[in-house]
């Protein structure tokens, strides 16, 4: 061990959370130790996203407020890597602009960090490497921050091009892990008796396998890993509409240890312009899949993402959008205002959407679902949910969790850490859930 210390500083999706444990994996393995302090840090790393425009130009701005700490500790090592800086000509902005920076790579040679940091360490010059394709690494180490929950990667990369979307230029094609080396480091994770949580992580987990050629889908990933001896909850993201088959919603109604949560982005309510962003779905056939969802699994959660102000969205084209949210009455969703991407076809559609209309349209959508989600917790008011204890706050109160993420609080009860417990939910105070213990 030495006395250094990193930070990591982590931008974007979960796939992006996960991937900080490896890249503190390979801190963590050459002695450092984690700060969440910048101010006390010997190397900080920027694991950036580029989903919309505001990140990157976040992102940016962080990168730049390092420098007076380089000042003050001129051995400071700064690294920039992930989707942003998986764009050659952002990597050599960043290059260019942020002297400062000593490693620059992409998402393809995350495998590599270690290697880079050697090499940094050894010769002091600056590295700049970006791939352009994933070549499956199974011996990367991971330190894994997230508590009870364990990521585990199922695949990489998507081949769907929706026409807004920078994540198939930036993590390349859909690449699966194979089942064993999944199930392998589920198992592992799962002996610890430290995991109760496994969420399944890849861009488009419903077409896991396709790229493999043989006869592994995602159900029968999901199953597989569900029929593990253990006492734990199985969840995954992201699922795409067009893809979502019976048998996946089958394995969740049937599964007790899968989830009943669903995240599947819709993006909009008209059909104009889902046909616009190549979503290859209809509003009624994603209507269907709800329908048949609901039917299945009568107590599912269900959440999505939501995009306003696409090219050419007319006050008509998101009317449809509000009127689909309450039609399905999503637990929460997310709404994001439409960001162009250079080199994405929708970043050069005509009638682009001026920004305080966006605005306008992305406030009114996130008011109707605070309406909808807290109708949803007043609907969650007599229901019996499976909850895992997540604390013992005080002598005989707890903190314990539902599957989409409430929070309850457990009084006068006796109850044991990290197990699985049914709670009837009795009261509720603002937004805090009170439930009992059914035995
Ligand atoms: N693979 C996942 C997640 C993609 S990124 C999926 O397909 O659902 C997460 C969300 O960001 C998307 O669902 C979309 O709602 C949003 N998003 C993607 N590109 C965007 C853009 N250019 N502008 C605004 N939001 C965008
Ligand atoms: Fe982007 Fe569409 Fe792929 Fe999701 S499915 S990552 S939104 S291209
Ligand atoms: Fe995730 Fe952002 Fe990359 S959302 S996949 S970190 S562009």
């Amino acid at each position: 061990m030495n006395d250094k210390k990193y930070c990591i500083l982590t931008y974007g999706c979960q796939m992006n959370v996960h991937e900080s444990e490896k890249l503190a994996g390979f801190l963590e393995e050459r002695g450092f130790t984690e700060t969440n302090k910048q101010e006390n840090a010997d190397i900080i790393v920027f694991n950036t996203c580029c989903i919309r425009k505001s990140a990157e130009e976040k992102i940016l701005g962080n990168i730049g407020a390092v420098k007076p700490l380089k000042k003050n500790n001129p051995d400071l090592i700064v690294a920039v890597c992930g989707c942003m800086s998986q764009q050659v000509e952002m990597a050599e902005h960043i290059k260019k602009t942020f002297p400062f920076v000593n490693i620059i790579f992409g998402t393809h040679n995350l495998d590599k960090f270690g290697e880079y940091l050697d090499n940094y360490i050894n010769t002091h010059k600056r590295i700049l490497d970006i791939k352009d394709k994933t070549i499956l690494n199974e011996k990367v180490p991971m330190y894994r921050t997230s508590g009870y929950n364990g990521w585990v990667n199922i695949m990489y990369g998507c081949n769907n091009f929706c026409t807004y979307c920078i994540v198939p230029y930036v993590r390349g094609r859909e690449i699966s892990r194979q089942p064993n080396d999944i199930i392998d480091e589920i198992e592992g994770l799962l002996s610890t008796s430290k995991y109760k949580i496994i969420t399944l992580l890849g861009q488009n987990v419903n077409s896991y396998g396709k790229d493999m050629g043989n006869d592994v889908t995602f159900a029968k990933l999901l199953n597989k890993i569900a029929d593990l001896p253990y006492d734990f909850k199985l969840k995954f993201m992201t699922s795409h509409p067009k893809d979502l088959t019976d048998d996946v919603i089958d394995a969740i109604a049937n599964n007790p240890k899968i989830s009943k949560t669903l995240h599947l982005p819709v993006q909009s309510g008209s059909n104009r312009i889902l046909k616009m962003m190549n979503r290859n779905y209809t509003v009624e056939h994603y209507l269907d899949i709800i329908d048949k969802i609901k039917t299945k699994i009568p107590n599912i959660s269900l959440t999505s993402d939501f995009i306003v102000g696409f090219p050419s969205e007319t006050e008509e084209d998101f009317e449809a959008t509000c009127d689909l949210v309450k039609k399905v009455g999503y637990n929460s969703i997310f709404a994001f205002m439409y960001s162009p991407r250079p080199g994405t076809p929708a970043a050069k559609f005509d009638n682009q959407i001026d920004i305080n209309e966006k605005n306008r349209r992305v406030n009114i959508l996130l008011k109707l679902e605070k309406e909808i989600s807290n109708q949803k917790t007043k609907e969650m008011l007599g229901t019996i949910e499976n909850c895992i204890v997540e604390k013992k706050l005080d002598d005989h109160n707890y903190l314990v969790k539902t599957d989409n993420g409430k929070t309850i609080i457990v009084k006068n009860s006796d109850l044991k850490e990290l197990s699985f417990v049914n709670i009837k939910i009795d009261d509720r105070i603002d937004d805090q859930l009170f439930g009992t213990l059914v035995k």
